[in-house]
């Protein structure tokens, strides 16, 4: 079985398929392809790069060309579409990448997919499966009361250009899947956090600053909600997805943790001063001193909560890491890879960070 990863060195790539190469072993061949930006990273992979049953192409998915011989070359089972500008604050500034990358490149690995597995008579090779992986972001934005949640029925409300470039990206996995029938899921997930994250996304940005002794800057009131599942819980989703799944459907996935953002921060805060051993000159200046109220994102969102009811009942999905469990293994993670964060904050992260929270 042969899977195509896209955007596999970054956060929730690399963590699926460790995750993957962990379950099945040599009984699968991964490729991963990844342009390697600032948020691709292929010491994510160190471990696994020797891996008879892995390779690492560097291609761009809006490349037609690449993406084109990779399917000649390779029989492509699988295909994992991780690939994308991920980060909302970024779009805010920079949305024509947003665009490029996650509609074009996705409407390039569709049409490349669609080639490769059609038979002459328009129906598809048996066993083949595209999974484009999305967000609940594109739903909108869900008032302060807490029942109220986003279902698969949902309608689409984008805000950010972000947002609006995975809405954009999942009507067009969509439509390839009403006008040929052509095999595919579309997964919207919520808030992931875990190891490997890059430190511009809430958790790790708050570990990695109280870890300098810098600002936690918390946008607007800090009463803005998230919904927070552990990333292997994502990976695991996804591959029960692949396997169950039926064909042409859409599944939300989250884990019911909701949380506002400032007690997310809180709670990191006590975390890093928990596990940082007594001597570690860092420890005291770790403190909520530290937190400081910034200026709001523009069209903030206000509250993002998955109801999962679908893939617990239709595909036997539920998440197994506990919040409280899950933020100390990852704080833990960043602690004992200090170097993984100086490597990936190091220069052009540095100028991002101190143009987007210099004026805040
Ligand atoms: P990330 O930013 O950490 O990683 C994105 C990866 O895609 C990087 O390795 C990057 O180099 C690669 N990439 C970017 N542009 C590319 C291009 N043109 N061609 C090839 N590779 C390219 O993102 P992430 O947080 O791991 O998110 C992965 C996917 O999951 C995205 O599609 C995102 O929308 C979705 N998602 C993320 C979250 C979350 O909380 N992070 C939640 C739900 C869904
Ligand atoms: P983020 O991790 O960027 O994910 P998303 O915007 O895709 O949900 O942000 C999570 C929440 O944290 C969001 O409400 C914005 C807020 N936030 C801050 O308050 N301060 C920060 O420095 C960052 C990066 C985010």
């Amino acid at each position: 079985m042969t899977y195509l990863v896209t955007g596999g060195a970054g956060f929730i790539g690399s963590n699926y398929i460790h995750y993957m190469m962990k379950k099945y072993g040599d009984a699968i061949r991964i490729i991963n392809v990844d342009k390697l930006t600032y948020a691709g990273n292929l010491e994510n992979l160190k471990d696994i790069e020797n891996n008879p049953g892995y390779l690492f192409v560097k291609a761009d998915i809006c490349d037609a060309e690449a993406i084109e011989k990779i399917f000649k070359e390779e029989d492509i089972d699988k295909v994992v579409h991780f690939a994308a500008e991920s980060h909302v604050d970024r779009s805010i500034k920079d949305p024509l990448v947003f665009v490029k990358t996650n509609v074009v490149g996705t409407a390039v690995l569709l049409e490349c997919a669609k080639s490769a597995w059609e038979n002459p008579d328009g129906s598809f090779k048996e066993g083949k499966k595209f999974l484009h992986v999305s967000t609940d972001e594109v739903y909108g934005s869900l008032p302060d009361d807490d029942s109220a949640f986003f279902y698969e029925t949902t309608p689409y409300d984008p805000h950010s250009p972000y947002s609006a470039s995975k809405a954009s990206s999942d009507m067009l996995v969509k439509a390839y899947m009403d006008t040929y029938k052509f095999p595919a899921n579309i997964t919207n997930c919520s808030n992931n956090y875990g190891p490997y994250q890059f430190p511009e996304k809430l958790i790790p940005l708050m570990i990695n600053n109280a870890l300098a002794g810098r600002d936690l800057p918390v946008y607007g009131d800090g009463k803005n909600v998230r919904d927070w599942l552990y990333v292997e819980d994502h990976a695991k989703g996804i591959d029960m997805v692949m396997e169950n799944g039926k064909l042409f459907e859409t599944y939300n996935i989250g884990g019911h943790n909701e949380m506002k953002n400032i007690d997310i921060v809180k709670l990191v805060i006590k975390t890093v001063k928990e596990l940082l051993p007594d001597e570690d000159p860092r420890k005291k200046n770790v403190s909520e001193d530290l937190i400081k109220y910034v200026e709001d994102r523009k069209g903030h969102d206000r509250r993002y909560a998955i109801a999962p009811d679908k893939i617990k009942k239709e595909v036997g999905w539920q998440p197994d890491t506990m919040f409280a469990e899950g933020i100390r293994a990852t704080v833990k993670w960043y602690l004992e890879n200090d170097k993984w964060l100086k490597n990936v904050t190091s220069g052009d992260y540095m100028k991002y960070y101190d143009g987007m929270y210099g004026n805040r």
